[in-house]
């Protein structure tokens, strides 16, 4: 994919699972890595698997200050950051809203919502100060796009992001920088949409979930009925 060769991109929550498949992905199209991760460890053996084009820095994206200091290392190391995907998330209680607990809302909140804040205002400020484009892509899910009987914090958490990705995108439009939502987990689209090939894309939510969104329960018990009256 074209830009993404020698250019440093930055993932949260990079060290496993949907952001460890997104570092590889943009490592193997030639960008240096930034992996942020709360878990140093597991942040350091990926950097180590990949080799002098990669660092791992400890940061908990629900505190300002670690990152800012997150930042901070990138630069040094790297002398700036183009990419950015903030991705680092985490799923809540299973209960219905009725038996919730505001610590449980307030942690997937703090984490999932501020947390995309904090990183969409870094990026951006960092991108704008640089005076260089950039793209950033955020990681919603489906449960941002619709509601469920449990985990409500996560659902809401979801939606929020795919509004701060909105008006990030369309701030960012002034200084070059695009930013959008994937709901789900491909590290391919992560890595297109960071990439100049999407260099009309901005401000859009990619929902990859199998036709998850296309597939209307109400029409399925509908041709269910339609079929059964044909029989
Ligand atoms: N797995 C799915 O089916 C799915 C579907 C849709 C969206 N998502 C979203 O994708 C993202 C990644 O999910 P995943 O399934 O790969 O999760 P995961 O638990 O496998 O990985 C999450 C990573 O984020 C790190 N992390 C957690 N809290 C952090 C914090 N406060 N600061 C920094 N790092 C932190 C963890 O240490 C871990 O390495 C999340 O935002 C999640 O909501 C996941």
């Amino acid at each position: 994919m074209r830009g993404l060769e020698a250019r440093v991109a930055m993932v949260t929550g990079g060290a496993r699972g949907i952001g460890a498949a997104c570092v590889r992905r943009l490592a193997e199209e030639g960008c240096r890595l930034v992996i942020v991760d709360i878990d140093l460890d597991a942040a350091q053996a990926l950097a180590n698997e990949l080799g002098d084009s990669a660092i791992a820095v400890r940061a908990d994206v629900a505190s300002e200050t670690d990152v800012s200091a997150s930042m901070d290392q990138a630069v040094k190391r790297f002398g700036g950051v183009d990419l950015f995907h903030l991705n680092a998330g985490v799923g809540g209680d299973y209960t219905p809203i009725s038996e919730a607990e505001t610590e449980d809302y307030d942690r997937v909140m703090a984490i999932d919502l501020r947390g995309v804040f904090f990183g969409l205002r870094a990026a951006t400020r960092h991108l704008r100060d640089r005076g260089v484009p950039g793209a950033i892509v955020t990681t919603s899910s489906v449960g941002g796009l619709v509601g469920g009987e449990w985990i409500a914090a996560y659902h809401a958490a979801k939606h929020g992001v795919i509004g701060l990705t909105k008006s990030a995108a369309m701030h960012g439009g002034r200084f070059g920088i695009r930013a959008n939502a994937v709901p789900s987990e491909i590290a391919s689209a992560v890595a297109f949409l960071l990439s100049d090939d999407a260099s009309y894309i901005t401000g859009t939510v990619m929902v990859i979930d199998g036709g998850t969104m296309a597939d209307h329960p109400r029409a399925r018990a509908l041709a269910s009925a339609h079929a059964a009256q044909a029989a």
